[in-house]
Formats: structure tokens, sequence, C-alpha cells
């Protein structure tokens, strides 16, 4: 077998071997072996840990098998295989464990930067225990309201990726449908058992009296924070939700009712269903609020049954327009995020970012563009509370080999790399590099720089692609396609004018 074919087949073999994990519950693999649970691992891995895969591994212990345990992996993953690839990484994780990754979110403490963001996730007193006691800094609660709430079966949708995990979710769900008063006995109690941990209220209100009256209910319960969610794209009132986040004038109005009848910070969740987002975070400042949490969901459509010829979900043979989320919607945040924090009249309010994390790294992107705290919904309702392990190591890891001591050494250090389009270089090339040690010959840089690229691409008979320089623009797309991670960039950038020497 030649190099490449070797390198290429035993990284293909290791990624599809770690695809065929499905992170099971109480994951049976946790038997096979004494000393090492390879469900932990396989989740580190799964969310860009694998540093973090390394230091949970320990290196001076050969797997021990449980000889007596038949327990099998349900999907066959060949397990040894897995850890054994790992181990073969020669990097060494130093101590991470004393790395201090508080934050704060409108000036209040958090112990780390991960918080629910408000939904189902954090709907009842049983899950928010489970969350904060998993590890999680705090929790935006399901919006509480004074309206009569009635959900539709089924009620959410996705678009999966090949390894069958969600792309993007669509919900068509509407606000908590407990009573005020339960809500009421839910944050006082778990700020009661919780006293260290955030317990931020998101409200609703349909008119001026009822934002009042919920500012003054969980003011009194003893919510942290209040968000005011003017963002959800399914209400059935006119003039709720992302209504009222595409109305200025009425942002400002209940932000002020809200403050005026408050103590403790307040929050508006923007809706990402408009061009500006600036005006109404604005609006909002105008209004008094002490930050932003952004972004809710994105009204969709997210596929239509085309037997049925009704979009999904489908209830009872119809659907309705609903919030996607997830994987799908990081870009659009992330934008979002970054057109309110580079805007220099909402300079001063604090960011708590949202909208398709699922590793530290997503996190840590949302912070480099301003946030100071991050919340989640999508991946916890695909992978449970437990991510949160991953996104404290993952950030720590990361911090340790920065040398960066604290959170707020790094928020915003990307906002000023965001320039305007007219303002970049426009004078040099990065070309691309095939590296033959890792190419399989697949063609498919080739087919793409072809037929969507500038044809500089030459693929010779015995299945090798040839880089033609003078036709390249150095668009890199045949880097974006290409399966094998087998080009790269070359690492000087050439001058246009000296393309034709090339
Ligand atoms: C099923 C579901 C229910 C939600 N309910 C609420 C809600 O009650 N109040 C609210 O402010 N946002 C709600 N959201 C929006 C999330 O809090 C969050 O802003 C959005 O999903 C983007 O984050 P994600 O990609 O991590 O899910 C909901 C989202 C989902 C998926
Ligand atoms: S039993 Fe198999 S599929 Fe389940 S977590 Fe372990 S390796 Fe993954
Ligand atoms: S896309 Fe091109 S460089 Fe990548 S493996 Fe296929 S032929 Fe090789």
């Amino acid at each position: 077998m030649k190099k490449n074919d070797k390198l290429a087949r035993s990284e293909l073999s290791m990624e599809t071997e770690i695809n065929k994990c499905v992170l099971c519950y109480d994951a049976p693999c946790k038997k096979i072996y004494k000393n090492i649970d390879p469900s932990r691992i396989l989740r580190a891995i799964k969310f860009e840990n694998t540093k973090g895969a390394i230091a949970l591994i320990n290196k001076d212990l050969h797997f021990q098998k449980n000889e007596d345990c038949d327990t099998k992996c349900p999907l066959n993953v060949n397990i040894e295989y897995i850890l054994k690839n790992i181990i073969k990484d020669k990097c060494v994780v130093s101590n991470y464990n004393n790395i201090d990754i508080s934050t704060t979110i409108c000036g209040i403490k958090l112990e780390n930067p991960f918080l629910l963001s408000s939904s189902i996730v954090g709907s009842n007193y049983e899950m928010c225990k489970r969350a904060l006691e998993s590890g999680w800094a705090g929790i935006s609660v399901k919006t509480i309201s004074l309206m009569q709430i009635d959900e539709s079966s089924p009620r959410f949708s996705t678009l999966k990726g090949n390894n069958k995990s969600f792309l993007g979710f669509k919900n068509i769900e509407q606000l908590s449908e407990h009573s005020v008063e339960e809500n009421m006995e839910m944050i006082k109690k778990l700020k009661k058992e919780f006293p260290e941990k955030v317990i931020i209220a998101s409200i609703m209100g349909k008119d001026e009296n009822e934002w009042k009256y919920l500012t003054k209910e969980v003011t009194s319960a003893g919510a942290d924070i209040i968000e005011l969610n003017f963002s959800c794209p399914n209400m059935k009132h006119k003039g709720t939700g992302s209504d009222v986040g595409q109305n200025p004038k009425l942002v400002e109005e209940f932000t002020r009712i809200v403050k005026e009848n408050t103590n403790v910070p307040v929050l508006a969740k923007m809706t990402p269903n408009i061009t500006d987002i600036c005006v109404p975070a604005i609006a909002a400042k105008n209004g008094g609020a002490d930050g932003i949490s952004a972004i809710n969901t994105i009204k969709c459509i997210t596929n239509v049954d085309i037997d049925t010829l009704v979009p999904e979900p489908q209830v009872n043979g119809k659907s309705s327009l609903g919030g996607y989320s997830g994987r799908a919607i990081k870009p659009i945040a992330l934008r979002y995020i970054s057109d309110m924090t580079n805007n220099s009249e909402l300079k001063d309010l604090y960011y708590s970012g949202m909208g398709g994390i699922y590793t530290w790294k997503d996190a840590l992107e949302f912070m480099l563009l301003g946030c100071s705290s991050i919340q989640i919904t999508t991946a916890i309702l695909e992978y449970g509370y437990r991510i949160i392990d991953d996104l404290i190591m993952g950030l720590k890891i990361y911090m340790k080999e920065k040398k960066y001591e604290k959170v707020s050494d790094f928020i915003g250090l990307s906002k000023s790399n965001l320039i305007n389009n007219d303002e970049l270089d426009k004078d040099t090339i990065e070309f691309p590099m095939i590296n033959y040690d890792r190419c399989i010959g697949c063609g498919r840089c080739y087919i793409s720089c072809r037929d969507g690229g500038h044809q500089a691409i030459e693929f010779s008979e015995d299945r090798k692609p040839i880089l033609n320089a003078k036709k390249c623009v150095g668009c890199q797309l045949c880097k974006l396609v290409c399966p094998q991670k087998a080009i790269d960039v070359s690492l000087k950038r050439i001058n246009k004018s000296l393309k034709t020497k090339v």
C-alpha cells in the first residue's frame, strides 16, 4: 500500500468509527474497561475537545479490560482502535484545573460563561436543578407570560447532516405552559437552593400592564436578571414577541416600563427577523436596558413533504412558519452580534450571545466578538445537559495554552479584524498547495475548479490534480471541497502583478 493511501485510509476509518458512535445514555461501553470510560472520551472528541480526550486518558495505564464483561457497543464501534489512535498523539495537556473561567453578565458574576437559554430546556424546577448540578452557571427560564399557551403536536422538525446530527432545528413552540405562580415558585426555590447560580427570568407581556405586573413578580421572586422576550417568532397575539422586536418604539417603551419597576439588571432579547438589529438594540438601550441577548430563532420553513405536500412539522395536515435554531444559524448570529458590538452607540452594553453553539470553540467565537456570556438550547435538545463538561474543559485548556488568565482578556478581541470588503487587500494572492501524501486522487478539486472556479486544476491520467498557477486566482474553492484536507495554502502571499511570472 502506498504511503498516502495508508494515511488517508487510517484517517478515514478513524472518522468513520467516531461517526458511528451515537453517544448513548449510560453507555454500555463504560463497562468494557476497568480504568477508562470510552463514552466520555468519545464525547470529548465529538465536541471538539480532542485535547481534553487526551487528558482524560491516563497514558501510564494500559487499557485494562473487564475480563468478566461481555457488554458490547450496540453499533460495534471499534473503541480500541479509537483509543489507540488518540494516545498515539504526542501532545501533552498541562494541568488546566485551576484556570478561572468566571465572567459576568450585566455585572453579575457567573462561575463560567455557560447558561441555558430560555426554552423548554429550562422549563421546570427539576430540569433546572439537574442543569445547575451538572455545572451550568445559570439559566434563562422558559418565557413567563399571562397568555393562554396552547401548543401543537408535533412541534419540531430538523434538517440533518450525513451523520444524522441536526444541522438546523425548527420549532413552532410558544412560551411557558406553567402559570405565573408556578414559575415564581420555581424561581424562589432555585434561588434558595443555588444562591451562587444566576437565574434570569424571561418574560413577555401583551401590554404595558402585563409587562409591569410580570416585572414586579419576578423581581420579588428573586430573579437576578430579567430578560425581555422581544423576539419569539411563534406568537399568536399580534404585537407580541418578534412583532415587538421589529418595532423600536415598542422596544423602548416596554424596556422603560420594566426598568422603572425593578432594581435588577435587564437584558433585551433581540430578534434576527429584521434587517438592522442595531435599531431595536439602540431603542432598548434608550429604554434603559443593561444588555442585549441575541439571537432568538429565525423564521423558517425547514422542508415540505413531497408526498403529502405539507411543510414540516405537520399538525393534522397543516404547518406554520417556525423558528430556526442550531448549527445552521451560528453564522447569522455571529453577524448580528458583531453588528451590535461594533456599533459605537451600543459599545457599553453587556452581550449574552446565542445561536447554534455546540462546542467551546463556537462559544469562544461569540466571546471574541464581544459576548461575556453564552446561552444554549438546541445542542442541549440534541445531546443533553452533559455538553457542559466539554464546554468548560475545552475553554480551560484553550486559555491555559494561550496563557489567558481571565475570560475578559479575550472578550471582543476579534471585533477589529472585521472590516469592510472594499478595505480588504486585493493586491495579493494566496495559492493552494496540494499535499500529495494525503491526496487520494478523487478529483473533487478538479471538478469544482472546472465548473465553479477558474479551470486552474488539471487532472492527470494517473489521477493527480496539478495546479496551473497562471490560471489560479487563489479563491481556494478546491481547499474547501477536498475531503482529505490535502490542500493547504502557501505560506506566503504573492503580489498579483508577479502572477504571470509564476
Ligand atoms: C424549542 C425551543 C423553544 C424556545 N423557547 C423560547 C422561549 O420560550 N423564549 C425565548 O426567549 N427563546 C426561546 N427559544 C429560543 C432560544 O432561547 C435561542 O434563542 C435560540 O434557539 C438560538 O439558540 P440555539 O441555536 O442554541 O438553540 C426557543 C428555542 C427552541 C429551539
Ligand atoms: S456504546 Fe457504542 S455507540 Fe454507545 S457511546 Fe459507547 S461507543 Fe458510542
Ligand atoms: S479533492 Fe483533489 S487534492 Fe483533495 S483528495 Fe481529491 S484529488 Fe486530492
